[in-house]
């Protein structure tokens, strides 16, 4: 059931308040003093409006479930990143998988991404979080392109139904957008969390033990291959049946991804994740993501955490992607929404 909007206490996120919370640089880099709506407000209220509030559910990836493993680092990963994450030794994961988007009822068998989040907490104090999808690009090149490419889908209030008209001119006016649904408009509708291939899109550079910076992007291949579902198989299944198939696919084994580095080369784009670099780049295999359970470990309560692509360990900075540097603000806005609203 979704609530309107106008009854939900929103603490607006001023240049000031952000300031507090990330530095004075990050304020005055992203919002004008006299923007009105500051960008994250702006693209989390473009969330609600496409896909309604769902009290206590994420604005985007609200549809998703828990679950828990470890992370481990091998040879080719501790020579590219100087990190303990890539010690060899088990580092504790909580993971949530999820549907694109804000609808927290949304059918399994949508056209829309898949997301594959988690958290590492080294024993050292290190820690990682990143949330990753199932495309290899995301479907805006700037920050300011991600409400008007929300509000171009969303019901026109003149007439209660989205109006093709501005959805065609926002395409011809941003076609880099149209990238990550024509992907999606080819790919098999996964038949598993753990049968589909997750992209971070954003770009990061990487520091070995011998101080070499290179710009990777990172992809979480699943170890027992991809499995896509039929036109047959898409009638009979509910529309919930992704979180099931997890838990029986958990019963008979761990669930498990290779973390690839996708290495660039000179003129590769790190600040567009609209743009997949070359087929022919290096790709390292430097671990593997396993999950054993599909609940969180004791004490962790996955709906109060987010996933911030920011919180990088030793050996792992944000590139100079827009896209990368704009997340943390509105995933921090969504989880204040999110943790002030009570279930209904
Ligand atoms: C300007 C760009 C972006 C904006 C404004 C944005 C916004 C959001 C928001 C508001 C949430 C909900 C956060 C929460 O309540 O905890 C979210 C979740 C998520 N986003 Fe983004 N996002 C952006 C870019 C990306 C990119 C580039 C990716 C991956 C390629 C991504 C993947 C995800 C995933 C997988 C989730 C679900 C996280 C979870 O499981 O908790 N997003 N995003």
């Amino acid at each position: 059931m979704s609530i309107p909007t106008s009854v939900i206490h929103r603490p607006s996120i001023t240049a000031a308040s952000l300031a507090l919370m990330f530095g004075a640089g990050f304020a005055a880099m992203s919002f004008p003093a006299h923007a009105q709506v500051s960008q994250p407000q702006a693209q989390v209220d473009a969330l609600e409006g496409l896909f309604g509030v769902h009290p206590t559910a994420r604005r985007s990836g609200a549809k998703g479930l828990c679950a828990s493993g470890q992370f481990i680092g091998n040879e080719a990963g501790r020579g590219l990143v100087s990190s303990a994450m890539f010690s060899g030794q088990p580092v504790p994961a909580v993971v949530r998988f999820s549907l694109g988007g804000g609808n927290a009822k949304a059918s399994d068998k949508s056209r829309s991404v898949r997301g594959l989040s988690f958290e590492l907490k080294h024993a050292n104090g290190e820690q990682w979080q990143s949330a990753n999808v199932s495309a290899p690009v995301f479907f805006v090149a700037k920050p300011e392109q991600f409400a008007p490419f929300l509000q171009a889908r969303s019901n026109d209030p003149a007439t209660g139904k989205p109006n093709p008209e501005r959805l065609k001119a926002f395409n011809e006016a941003n076609p880099e957008t149209t990238r990550q649904g024509a992907y999606l408009a080819k790919a098999p509708i996964p038949a598993s969390y753990g049968a589909v291939q997750y992209w971070s899109t954003n770009a990061f550079e990487v520091t070995s033990p011998r101080n070499e910076s290179r710009f990777v992007r990172w992809q979480f291949v699943p170890e027992a291959g991809l499995k896509g579902l039929t036109d047959d198989e898409l009638k009979s299944l509910p529309d919930d049946f992704l979180a099931d198939e997890l838990r029986q696919r958990l019963a008979r084994g761990p669930v498990s991804f290779a973390l690839q580095f996708q290495v660039a080369q000179a003129g590769d784009p790190t600040n567009d994740p609209t743009q997949v670099w070359p087929d022919d780049r290096q790709l390292i295999t430097a671990g593997r993501l396993v999950i054993d359970k599909v609940e969180p470990a004791a004490g962790v309560d996955c709906d109060r955490m987010m996933f911030n692509p920011l919180v990088l360990p030793n050996g792992i900075k944000p590139s100079n992607d827009p896209v990368l540097l704009a997340r943390a603000a509105p995933y921090v806005l969504s989880l204040g929404r999110r943790l002030g609203e009570v279930k209904r």
